[in-house]
This record gives C-alpha cells, structure tokens and sequence, in this order.
C-alpha cells in the first residue's frame, strides 16, 4: 500500500489529496492511511497534512528501492526488474544465483551494504551501508566467449560517461576497468562470466561506486588512492539519480557494442584512457612487467613494450602508473 500512496500522492493534479479520497481509492480507513503516512515519514519521506488540502509529498529519500528507480527511469529494457536487498554477501554472487535461475538480461541486483563485497584479484570491496552504490547487472550477450572483455570496457565507459553526467567532472579509466578521479579510485567493475566453450550463458556486470563516502570513512589503507563523489564535488550525490544515468549509460553502450561492433567501444574506451605511452608496471601472476604502454587490443589486453624492445601483451593484473611519456 505504501507505493500505492507514494503514487497517488505523485500523480494528484494539485499535489494535494485528501485522506477521504486516498481511503477511498485504497479502500482501507481513514485510520489506515493516517497510519501508512506515519511509516512513510519514518522513512524519510516528507508528507505536508493540511486539514483542508489533505497530504501532499514534499520530498522523497534517496532509497534505491525498485518504486523509487522506476519513477524517472527512462531505460527500454535494463532495470526493468530490480532486486533491491538491505545486506547481502555480495551483489555479483546474488545476481550470479538469480542468473542460473533463469533471471532475465538486464535485471539488476542492488544493495545498500555487503558483507563480503569482492573487488579484482580476490580483494574485498568495502561496502558500508547507505552511502554508495554496489550493483551487479544480468547480460546475456549473444557473442562468443572470447569477446567477454570487450563487455567489460563498454561498462567501463558507459560508467566513466554516467560519472561525467552527474558531476560535470571527467574520470579516467585505469586499465582494464577501474575508474579514476584526480588519480583516485572512484568505481571499479568486478565482471564475471558463465559460459561454455562456444555461448556465453550469462555475464554479470558487478559495479561498485563511491558516491557520498567521506575520507575518513575510508580505511587509512585506502585513504590516499580512493575518493567518491562527495568528496570531489563538494556535496552529496543523489544515489538515485546517479543509478537512473548510470543504467541509462549502460543500456546505450551495450546496444553500440552490438550494433556498431568492438572497434567503437576500443576508441571510446581509449579516449577516456588516455593509456598510450604511458609508463607503468604492471604486476600480472605475480610477475611485475615494467614498460611503456602501446595500447589496448581488440580483446582488452594491455600491449606493452619492455625496455628491451619485447612487446608483451597482459590479460590481467593490476597497473601502477609512472609518469607520462611525451610522445
Ligand atoms: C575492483 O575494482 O576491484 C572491483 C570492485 C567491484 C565492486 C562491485 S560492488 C558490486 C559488485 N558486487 C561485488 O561483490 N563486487 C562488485
């Protein structure tokens, strides 16, 4: 019944509805509504009650509840379905177990805290309650296995793009997939696959976001390489409106990369790079490659040249940056 109101309260032509109407468009008492308004407060939605007018929503929380997404979601197809949980141990793991259940491309899981968030490389994503986004999306692409990095650098640059959007400020990818602020790390995508050797089932975009985390809260180990929005602009992000761009920058760049191909997701990518000729260590299985970057291959692995002249091409690892080279 909540949405119920929440809605008629949206739709009412003056922004007034009285209890008597609401009681009857619900057909419950006027006690009930009273007492439905009274739990809606509790969650941070401000209700006016004008004993002449009737109520009238003032103001919504930020809640990243399915009602609330879908009002301004302007999407054809993903987060259509939104599964929206208080805790879980990670969204990517949901989303995997909702994926082998047969949930549908373009569901979306999402969460306001994770126990056991999981960043690359087997590292935790710290996922406390309320102030960020942690969200992973259901594709299933009809592509062969061997072009699933391709997916994971359009999601990199639909995110890098809904960043922009909603800040006016322009991140950079760090290769493959994290995003960067002033050097900082902002988001990061943790994508996984399930597929046999020639269909990809399903891949679940998992995207982790620091929207309205202040500095101290970030552990002193990260303190120096992380940020989130609030802290580079300067106030709170509204984690809704930040969610309706990002699925909407999602959407786009998963039908250009369908439609138009890998060579335009590579250039978009590598424009919100700027990877070439820079140098950097790269530290893949252990092993730490020093060199300059080339570029980034037509499957997402990084290209570079040792200073021995070899080239060498890196499918995963993580990459500290040098200074730039001037070309
Ligand atoms: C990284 O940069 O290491 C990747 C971080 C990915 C974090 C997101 S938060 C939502 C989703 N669920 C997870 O457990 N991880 C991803």
């Amino acid at each position: 019944m909540d949405e119920e109101i929440l809605q008629l309260l949206r739709d009412a032509p003056s922004g007034f509805l009285s209890g008597k109407e609401i009681s009857r468009r619900l057909k419950v008492s006027r006690t009930a509504v009273w007492k439905r308004m009274e739990q809606l407060r509790t969650l941070g939605y401000e209700i006016e009650a004008s004993k002449r007018s009737g109520y009238r929503l003032i103001q919504s929380p930020d809640l990243l509840t399915p009602f609330e997404i879908k009002s301004g979601l302007t999407t054809k197809w993903m987060g259509k379905k939104i599964h929206h949980f208080q805790t879980v141990d990670s969204t990517n793991s949901k989303a995997y177990q909702l994926a082998l259940n047969g949930a549908e491309e373009g569901e979306v899981v999402l969460s306001e805290s994770q126990e056991k968030g999981r960043g690359r490389l087997g590292r935790q994503w710290f996922s406390p309650p309320s102030l960020n986004l942690y969200l992973s999306i259901i594709l299933r692409p009809t592509i062969p296995p061997h072009q699933a990095p391709l997916i994971t650098l359009m999601a990199a640059v639909a995110t890098a793009d809904a960043i922009r959007k909603v800040s006016g400020l322009i991140p950079q990818i760090k290769w493959p997939n994290d995003i960067l602020l002033r050097g900082r790390k902002l988001a990061g995508l943790l994508n996984e696959i399930h597929s046999e050797m020639e269909r990809i089932h399903f891949v679940i975009l998992g995207i982790g976001v620091n929207l309205n985390m202040d500095e101290k809260k970030f552990s002193k180990e990260i303190r120096s390489i992380a940020t989130s929005l609030k802290i580079e602009i300067g106030e709170t992000v509204s984690r809704k409106a930040f969610l309706q761009s990002l699925l909407l920058e999602l959407e786009k760049w998963h039908s250009i990369f369908l439609e138009e191909g890998s060579a335009v997701i590579l250039n978009a990518w590598r424009d919100r790079a700027e990877v070439k000729g820079r140098q950097v260590k790269v530290t893949s299985f252990g092993e730490a490659i020093v060199g300059t970057a080339i570029d980034v291959d037509s499957d997402g692995a990084l290209i570079l040249k040792t200073k021995d002249g070899i080239q060498r091409r890196v499918m995963a690892g993580d990459v500290e940056y040098k200074e730039k080279v001037k070309s």
